[in-house]
């Protein structure tokens, strides 16, 4: 039985006032008995999370009918205020983040008529020094966390990189998805000599600023390769086309969804060997579980995932899987 509705106001009141605990467990949970006897929904969706949707989904809904018709009393309406402060506080990072990414964009592609891509380069371009890729880096790295969001995979991860490329000291490397140049500029400043990027990247406007970033941080064609093609088209074509025999790094970061048919792609290609590293960045979020539940089942791969937040943001977790190619069972 439920209580009456100005009770279940205070005790929900009271709790979240008295107890942080309740914010991350009775709350849902409450929420969820009180959602689950008035629409019958299934226990399979008992999750808090799918709760949280669930309830505010059909508050948005129906309570403007509701209250309209006086078919519940504003003491119910009343009782939402903490589930909704709740949801606030807990998604308060997202929301940050939507709000950079999505909205602030929007509103300077309308007022420059620029991409976002080409906004930042303007801004690396007067504020890096030419030739210093880590004056380059920085740049990119202020405006990323003071301006504008973009998806480089910024300084925190970038170290955990950094770390993985001068340990295995590889020869070839293959990036799976350029965008403005980031993490190619950071993979080439850690490479030993002689040794050779092919960045791919699918969108030609990212391609032409992550080509002006690369040669602005001062490596030539030998250094990087920028290859303007999906990689379900170039990735069959690197030994054909581009001579390569073996590949000893790969930095996966393109859209996640390609994660899995391009590992499949790679490991059916003979380019991979035995020791071949291979970095997948955001894998937890948005997240690649598909391409984690084959790691993990095909037993390839020695393999970790190096937890961070998010690039550019607080709160936000997010990681990196390491894989080490062990060659066929
Ligand atoms: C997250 S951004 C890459 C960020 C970059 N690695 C960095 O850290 O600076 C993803 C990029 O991958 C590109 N992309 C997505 N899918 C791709 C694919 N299948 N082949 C090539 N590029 C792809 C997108 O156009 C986008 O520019």
């Amino acid at each position: 039985m439920l209580p009456s509705p100005p009770l279940l106001l205070e005790t929900i009141t009271q709790r979240v006032l008295s107890s942080s605990r309740y914010l991350n467990y009775s709350y849902p949970r409450a929420s969820y008995l009180f959602f689950y006897t008035h629409t019958n929904t299934p226990p399979s969706l008992c999750g808090w999370r799918a709760t949280f949707l669930l309830i505010t989904g059909a508050v948005g809904l129906r309570s403007r009918n509701l209250l309209q018709n006086r078919m519940v009393s504003p003491a119910i309406a009343l009782a939402f205020i903490p589930l909704l402060l709740t949801v606030l506080i807990r998604c308060r990072f997202y929301f940050v983040l939507f709000y950079r990414a999505v909205l602030v964009r929007i509103w300077r592609d309308w007022m420059t008529g620029l991409s976002r891509e080409e906004r930042a380069y303007q801004y690396v371009l007067t504020h890096a020094t030419p030739g210093d890729p880590d004056s380059i880096l920085e740049a990119f790295d202020v405006w990323c966390s003071r301006v504008e969001f973009i998806s480089n995979i910024g300084p925190k991860k970038g170290k955990i990189l950094d770390r993985l490329i001068m340990q295995q000291s590889p020869l070839t490397v293959l990036e799976l998805g350029a965008h403005c140049g980031y993490s190619t500029v950071r993979i080439a400043r850690s490479l030993p000599l002689g040794a050779r990027v092919y960045s791919l990247e699918m969108d030609p406007r990212n391609a032409a600023v992550a080509e002006k970033i690369i040669r602005l941080a001062g490596f030539d064609d030998d250094t990087v390769e920028l290859i303007v093609n999906p990689s379900d088209e170039v990735i069959p074509q690197l030994r054909s086309e581009y001579g390569l025999e073996r590949l000893d790094f790969v930095f996966m970061d393109h859209w996640k969804k390609c994660y899995l048919p391009d590992l499949q792609m790679l490991e059916g290609s003979g380019l991979l060997g035995k020791g071949s590293m291979i970095v997948a960045d955001n894998v937890l979020f948005p997240g690649a579980p598909k391409f984690l539940r084959h790691i993990r089942k095909s037993g390839l791969y020695e393999w970790k995932v190096h937890r961070a937040t998010l690039e550019y943001s607080k709160g936000i977790r997010d990681g990196m899987a390491e894989l080490v190619y062990q060659g066929t069972k």
